[in-house]
């Protein structure tokens, strides 16, 4: 079957690491065919790519292109490499991805978009049975990994918090872990304990995902972010090298931007500017290990200050519930938060603004404000989106059906909203 033409292009581009400029430039036509090349089948402006173009791009692939796709064998992959643990498959770090991984997972959930966008449904994984263990808060990331495994087919078994589990009546880490591998084919676990899902890893050979150990690391929101800053700059024509992130907020206890820094450190050349009060700094051992890599890393005391020249803000919730009993906040005042003003007076006019979410919307809290929501600049509901196709991409790679998922594609029966969310047709033609 063929491949998309819209996976053969984004592929074509983050292989030989091209603007949509130059690319057009190096294919031989004009930027607006490409954007149009670029859309969903259904929407109104899409259009069909001539053959002659789709043999070009091929030809350029298979000469310049960084990575075998057409060669390549099923389970060779540079990803699932990567997600390999001692032995086992698991996805507990981004540390565990070179840029290669982060491609072939990039090209995977390029793959799976029809499904997300409810147009083709698939049963890769029908039989299998997910695991979503939440010993913390969650509504975005739990929800988005079970309708993830659930539109590959799946199923899923939910539990939430510790009251209700046996952890409650002191049972172990390894215990539960292996108690739970008898029953299901995959774990997503949130844990308060930085460090305890990889233990949950340790004791068991079934695929364990982390969704968020303590303020330690949240690998799948990170590739999703990343995702996300792709799929945005592409559209804009820039790169992911050479960008510069400003990181707001508590930078000291979200997992979400721990994680992100690193998985950005593996591009060349960017700047990032973190803006946090000082109580709440990103941890120094983080910064020089960017700075290492050959970064820039700047410290501003407010958004104002720091976000000319942003190409991405990146803003994130204070994590009260991480603070000690004894810990205060101070400095983080009105200053610090982003809106619609600020993003006016601050910022380049085609900054996008991203935020993990939740963010905090109750009076006084600081956080994003809800000013900017029908603004095409926010990207926090396409970044919500994004979560699906990609976790769809990890559980394909961590249970072996990637090279499946392409054929197993049937139309869907029923018809979604042609815009999910009421403001979403402001965004028409974002892709
Ligand atoms: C974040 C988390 O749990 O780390 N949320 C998420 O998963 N999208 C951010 C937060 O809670 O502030």
């Amino acid at each position: 079957m063929n491949m998309p033409q819209q996976v053969l292009l984004r592929d074509a581009m983050r292989q030989l690491n091209m603007t949509r400029d130059a690319f057009a430039e190096r294919i031989g036509s004009r930027r607006r065919a490409l954007d149009a090349w670029l859309l969903p089948d259904e929407s109104n402006e899409f259009r069909a790519m001539p053959e002659v173009a789709r043999r070009f791009v091929s030809e350029i692939l298979a000469s310049d292109g960084r990575r075998g796709e057409y060669t390549q064998s099923a389970h060779e992959g540079a990803l699932r490499k990567s997600m390999a643990v001692e032995g086992s498959l698991h996805l507990l770090s981004v540390s565990q991805f070179n840029r290669d991984a982060i491609d072939e997972l990039f090209h995977l959930a390029d793959v799976m978009q029809p499904i997300a966008r409810r147009r083709k449904v698939s049963r890769v994984l029908e039989g299998a049975v997910l695991a979503n263990l939440f010993f913390e808060a969650s509504t975005r990331t739990r929800v988005s990994f079970g309708a993830a495994f659930c539109r590959l087919g799946g199923s899923v078994c939910d539990t939430t918090g510790f009251t209700f589990s046996s952890m409650a009546k002191g049972e172990s880490i390894y215990d539960t872990s292996r108690v739970i591998s008898g029953y299901v084919d995959a774990i997503v676990v949130r844990h308060p304990e930085q460090g305890s899902v990889a233990e949950f890893a340790r004791a068991t050979n079934v695929p364990v995902i982390n969704g968020g150990d303590g303020p330690g690391e949240h690998p799948s929101q990170a590739l999703l972010d990343l995702y996300t800053i792709q799929r945005e700059f592409s559209r804009l024509g820039k790169l992911v090298d050479g960008a510069h992130i400003a990181m707001v907020g508590d930078l000291k206890y979200g997992r979400t931007v721990h994680s992100l820094i690193k998985l950005l450190a593996l591009y060349k050349g960017l700047k990032f500017t973190l803006i946090s009060p000082p109580s709440l700094a990103m941890p120094a051992g983080i910064v020089d290990a960017v700075s290492r890599n050959g970064h820039v890393v700047e410290i501003a005391a407010t958004p104002a200050q720091g976000l000319a020249g942003a190409d991405i803000i990146y803003a994130t919730r204070i994590q009260k519930e991480r603070f000690a009993h004894d810990e205060v906040l101070e400095g983080f005042d009105n200053a610090f938060e982003i809106n619609r003003a600020l993003v006016e007076s601050a910022c380049k006019p085609d900054v996008v603004v991203m935020h993990p979410l939740p963010r905090d919307s109750r009076p006084g809290s600081h956080d994003l404000s809800v000013d900017l929501n029908n603004d095409p600049r926010l990207a926090i509901f396409r970044q919500t989106d994004n979560g699906i196709p990609v976790r769809m991409a990890i559980f394909a790679t961590l249970l072996g059906v990637d090279k499946l998922v392409s054929r197993s594609m049937r139309d869907a029966a029923w018809t979604p909203p042609s815009h999910i969310g009421p403001d979403d047709s402001t965004f028409h033609g974002l892709d």
